[in-house]
């Protein structure tokens, strides 16, 4: 069994009332926002950037990397955005780091605050996780009333307002310029790209925007150094990070661990797929990362040899299905999200998923032909690479990687003589939820 695990951002998650002040400065709370203060901002830039941590929202961009393309100082504002939406299928991993140690990403928010050069950061959370938003409130109260922020903060000079914002609830609000658009008390639908939100982003500032735990993990780099940091995970993907392992697993949960980790190792960790039962495919960030299988359990999970397999790392939400599941259904379910959230300001992405979700049901429904297939993987090739944002392109991996690895099990929800009234073989009863009758109903 591996003995890999590195609690960093959970160290204090057992504790009693984690997300108190008291409980965060015995984990040595804000030292290295004392550590920060006492260096040149770009000295923060440079240690976060040798550290190699990479964006921990999905995409992986480099985060000092991200600060360093800031323009000079001009005089005006700029500001910090932390992304706290958390809206993908499966992912789970900044609501508890928010509800266990918000004050790990209020300390790292003041900390790249003072990086960039920021007086006024936003954390924008989902609306829906009221009591995250309230934590936040507290814990930024907290900070305010022992001078960890507000002006002059521990008699640096240095002055940063926090504003927490909770958003309406809406997937499309995590895309980061939807997001600012949100923000500033729009609709949120995303921007044209360029101008990048480092040159023109909040109220067309220069505005860094990054996930809670890229945020959460900058404390850790700027107290231990970053060498420490690289020297776990693996070359071009250093640190550890939250690996949340849901569904049909004996222990789900949070498992920090270095990147490049295998899914075999955490599933030894969490007691393994629940008992009696087999892996049958799983994500290995999100249900927009392509679906893996029980071939993949030994790819290291980091971000190129994920992607060398054919999927993403994503936000390491693992969600484990065992042979009981249907993975039509499990796709369905995923496109009636994605048409729901579809924020329809594109036609590819708008019209796509609701197509894909008729087909979807249709099959599920015994009322689907083999030529449906066909139907799935024509309408994704024109939703990938045409959508105008990466929602669009998320939708297609789970349908186009599904039907490569279970185009049987597809087949199978067709009328046939073994499935005469056709639709889902692992729950006949099921069909009857999909009919056209029932679908306008719902
Ligand atoms: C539809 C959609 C939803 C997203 N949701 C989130 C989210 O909830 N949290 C997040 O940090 N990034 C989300 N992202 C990625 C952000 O656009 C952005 O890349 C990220 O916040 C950058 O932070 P990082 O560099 O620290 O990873 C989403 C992207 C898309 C296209
Ligand atoms: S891809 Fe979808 S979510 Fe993104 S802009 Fe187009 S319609 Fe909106």
């Amino acid at each position: 069994m591996t003995t890999t695990l590195t609690p960093v951002l959970c160290a204090s998650w057992d504790d009693e009332r984690s997300w108190s002040l008291d409980t965060y400065e015995r984990h040595q709370g804000y030292q290295a926002l004392r550590r920060a203060l006492a260096s040149a901002p770009a000295d923060v830039i440079e240690t976060v950037k040798r550290s190699g941590l990479r964006g921990r929202g999905g995409a992986g961009f480099p985060t000092g990397m991200k600060w360093g393309f800031l323009p000079p100082p001009d005089g005006g504002p700029r500001y910090l955005v932390v992304n706290a939406d958390e809206s993908e299928p499966g992912t789970c991993k900044d609501v508890p780091l928010m509800l266990a140690a918000p004050h790990l990403l209020v300390e790292g928010a003041v900390i790249t605050a003072y990086a960039i050069g920021c007086e006024h950061a936003f954390i924008y959370v989902r609306g829906e996780v009221v009591h995250v938003y309230r934590r936040l409130l507290r814990a930024v109260a907290e900070a305010h009333e022992k001078g960890y922020l507000g002006t002059d903060i521990l008699g640096s000079g240095f002055d940063l307002q926090i504003t927490v914002h909770a958003g309406a609830g809406a997937y499309i609000c995590g895309e980061e310029t939807a997001l600012l658009d949100s923000l500033e008390g729009r609709r949120g639908q995303p921007r044209l790209k360029p101008p990048f939100p480092a040159v023109a982003g909040l109220y067309a500032r220069p505005t860094v925007v990054n996930n809670v735990e890229s945020i959460a993990s900058v404390p850790s780099i700027v107290l231990r150094g970053a060498d420490w940091f690289s020297s776990m995970g693996t070359e071009k993907s250093t640190g550890f990070g939250l690996f949340s392992l849901s569904g049909h697993v004996t222990n789900p949960g949070q498992y920090e661990a270095p990147l490049g980790i295998t899914l075999r190792e955490l599933l030894e960790l969490a007691g393994g797929v629940r008992e009696g039962h087999q892996l049958k495919f799983w994500t290995p960030g999100g249900s927009s990362t392509p679906i893996f299988t029980d071939e993949h359990l030994d790819v290291p999970l980091d971000f190129e040899a994920v992607a060398a397999a054919g999927s993403m790392l994503g936000t390491r939400a693992l969600q484990i299905f065992d042979e009981t599941t249907c993975v039509v259904r499990a796709v369905s379910r995923w496109i009636d999200f994605y048409a729901h959230e579809s924020c329809g300001k594109c036609t590819p992405c708008r019209e796509g998923n609701y197509w894909m979700k008729q087909v979807l049901h249709r099959l599920e429904d015994g009322r689907g032909t083999e030529a449906d297939l066909d139907k799935l993987l024509d309408t994704c090739d024109n939703i990938l690479g045409r959508a105008f944002c990466a929602l669009g392109d998320g939708a297609t991996s789970p349908v186009t990687s599904s039907i490569a690895y279970f185009r049987d099990e597809y087949l199978r929800h067709l009328p046939s003589a073994q499935n005469p009234a056709g639709g889902c073989p692992f729950d006949p009863g099921a069909s009857a939820l999909f009919t056209p009758e029932a679908m306008a109903l719902s």
